[in-house]
């Protein structure tokens, strides 16, 4: 239910999510209710990411994580592919001046090696330009797959093996993690799918392990800041057990040793 009375204030939230994942879903069905082409709905969409960019900074959220492009939308037709490619090349130029004096640090996760050599350029120049900045870190996920991260470091940690640098049976979910792509910030707190698709579509599938998942049916062009406020509300209120008792995470808070894992 929308409160209109909700004003977004990191001292509303008791439990302010430290990352924020996002599956940006619905862009094409956006513009299709407009009698307009796809690619107008993933321009809107831009617009929801500013928005979303702004308030994850103003809020001191420290990581947004962004599905711009899966591994699997190489299946699109190809002009839909190519259009996205250019829409992210001209966000690239026109964004990350912007995002480098806001603060931002900036960079992508996925297999680049799928992308031309210009727009890998590109998002080089943007990561070493904001790798200084301690604002919002924000992690656009292209050409990305959960299964394929979790193979990159299943190869990693094989050429370990064979190295002698790793014994098999050291191998465990702490060997695992670091490998993955994320590794060096906080796992998703808060994941939102919009477009009303109640699925991971191979986005961050270990990192998500014990992330709160959102969905809502509004497509990603109209995701905007009162849509977002009801998603942190939502997740405010939750209580995150991680394997405890209820009891447990209740008395944890009380003694003031509770919060996150
Ligand atoms: C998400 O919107 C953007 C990308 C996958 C690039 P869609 O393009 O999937 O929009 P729908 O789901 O067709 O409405
Ligand atoms: C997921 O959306 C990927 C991105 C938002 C980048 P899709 O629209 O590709 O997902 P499916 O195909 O409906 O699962
Ligand atoms: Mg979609």
């Amino acid at each position: 239910m929308t409160d209109p009375s909700f004003t977004p204030d990191p001292a509303a939230f008791d439990a302010l999510p430290r990352h924020v994942a996002v599956i940006m879903d619905g862009n094409g069905r956006w513009a299709k209710a407009r009698g307009l082409p796809r690619v107008a709905g993933h321009r809107k969409g831009l617009e929801a990411v500013r928005e979303l960019t702004r308030a994850c900074g103003e809020l001191g959220i420290s990581h947004l994580t962004l599905f711009a492009f899966s591994s699997e939308n190489w299946r699109r037709p190809e002009t839909e592919v190519r259009l996205l490619m250019e829409l992210f090349m001209t966000a690239l130029d026109k964004e990350v001046a912007k995002l480098h004096t806001n603060n931002v640090r900036f960079r992508v996760i996925g297999d680049l090696a799928g992308f031309s050599d210009k727009l890998v350029e590109r998002i080089r120049r943007a990561e070493a330009l904001t790798r200084e900045n301690r604002g919002l870190c924000l992690t656009v996920a292209a050409n990305y797959g959960g299964r394929w991260d979790i193979a990159q470091a299943c190869r990693e940690l094989a050429r370990r093996v064979r190295a002698g640098e790793l014994a098999p049976e050291a191998i465990a979910p702490e060997t695992i993690a670091p490998l993955l792509s994320l590794a060096d910030g906080p796992e998703p707190d808060l994941f939102i799918r919009t477009g009303g698709e109640q699925r991971i579509s191979n986005f961050l599938l270990w990192q998500l392990a014990y992330t709160e998942l959102y969905f809502t049916p509004t497509l990603w062009p109209d995701f905007d800041r009162v849509q977002f406020d009801l998603a942190l509300r939502s997740y405010a209120g939750r209580q995150r057990r991680f394997g405890q008792t209820g009891e447990q995470v209740e008395d944890a808070k009380r003694r003031g040793t509770g919060g996150h894992a």
